[in-house]
């Protein structure tokens, strides 16, 4: 057995990106000149997954043509002698195997995986969502399936370290710790944003699980949750309660850029860490900060 397939849900609304989303997948909305979806997918593949599920809805056909071959344009860059964009744009098309299945309401996260079940079957697989991005030396989701192997393939979560007082915002696990790098725990439950003082511990959940097959079942028994959707989060707590589920803190910076500060955090991060671009930023900032008179 082995971890090969993996879910991206990107049929969210990204309400938080209108008026771009009306037309526009969030997933598309590039960091500099490369789509968000790009980097989870490139994850994705550096972690071993052989074949991606993505979860849509309408209107994002966009994300599925991406991953496609482009021979018109892979012809026109050929003809042009632009051999570098031409070899750039031919291999994203042949990235991965990509399937599109519909989530044709968007009743949350929870009911967004359920839809991928016909696909998976009875092998564990990845979760990673499509507008969020970590970047880090070993791929998230590879650290979580080496833990998952580990441990006779169970459910993985995931977790980071966040600020105390930010509890609020997060799913945030408990669990013991399984020894003593206190990297891993065994979770015996999981807190949907709860208040600093009721927080069990400040680690937290972004966006990547390994998930063992039995997290449909507890898919069809959650109720609706938080903000009328069906939370996979509510599942993971189902599971823990009845099966080994861990939680695992990745080593990784990770960038909300489904969110808007989390989109200026990865754009500004990114420019200043490629050469290509590291010095216009600088100066777009300090010239920014000298004509609206910052100082820090
Ligand atoms: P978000 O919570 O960011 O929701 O979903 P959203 O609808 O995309 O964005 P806002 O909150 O309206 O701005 C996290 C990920 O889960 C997917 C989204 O596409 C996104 O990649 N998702 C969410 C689904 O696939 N289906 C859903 O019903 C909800």
């Amino acid at each position: 057995m082995d971890i090969k397939k993996a879910v991206i849900p990107v049929a969210g609304k990204g309400t938080r990106f209108l008026p771009a989303t009306k037309q526009l997948p969030k997933e598309m909305l590039p960091i500099i000149n490369t789509p968000m979806i790009h980097y989870v997918v490139e994850e994705a593949v550096n972690s071993g997954i052989e074949q991606l599920i993505f979860v849509t809805s309408s209107g994002k056909e966009a994300i599925e043509n991406y991953f496609d071959r482009n021979i018109e344009l892979e012809d026109f860059l050929k003809a042009n002698n632009k051999e570098d964009y031409y070899q750039q744009i031919k291999k994203i098309g042949e990235m991965v195997e990509v399937i599109s299945v519909r989530q044709k309401e968007q009743l949350g996260l929870g009911h967004a995986i359920a839809c991928a079940e016909h696909i998976i079957g009875d092998e564990p697989f990845a979760v990673i969502l499509g507008d969020d991005i970590i970047r880090a030396k070993e791929p998230a989701t590879k650290q979580l399936i080496e833990i998952s192997k580990k441990n006779n393939f169970s459910s993985v979560i995931g977790v980071m370290e966040v600020d105390p007082d930010k509890t609020d915002k997060y799913g945030i696990v408990a669990g013991k710790y399984i020894d003593d790098s206190k990297k891993t725990l065994k979770m015996t439950d999981m807190v949907e944003k709860p208040k600093p003082q009721d927080a069990p511990t400040n680690l937290a959940t972004p966006g990547r699980y390994i998930l063992s097959p039995s997290i449909f079942k507890y898919l069809k028994e959650i109720p609706r949750g938080a903000g009328g959707e069906f939370q996979l989060t509510d599942a993971i707590k189902y599971q823990c309660q009845k099966e080994d589920v861990f939680a695992h803190i990745f080593e990784g910076d990770r960038f909300d850029t489904g969110s808007i500060d989390g989109y200026l955090d990865a754009t500004v991060e990114f420019a200043l860490r490629d050469s290509a671009t590291k010095d216009m930023m600088i100066k777009i900032i300090k010239d920014k900060m000298a004509r609206y008179e910052i100082s820090l």
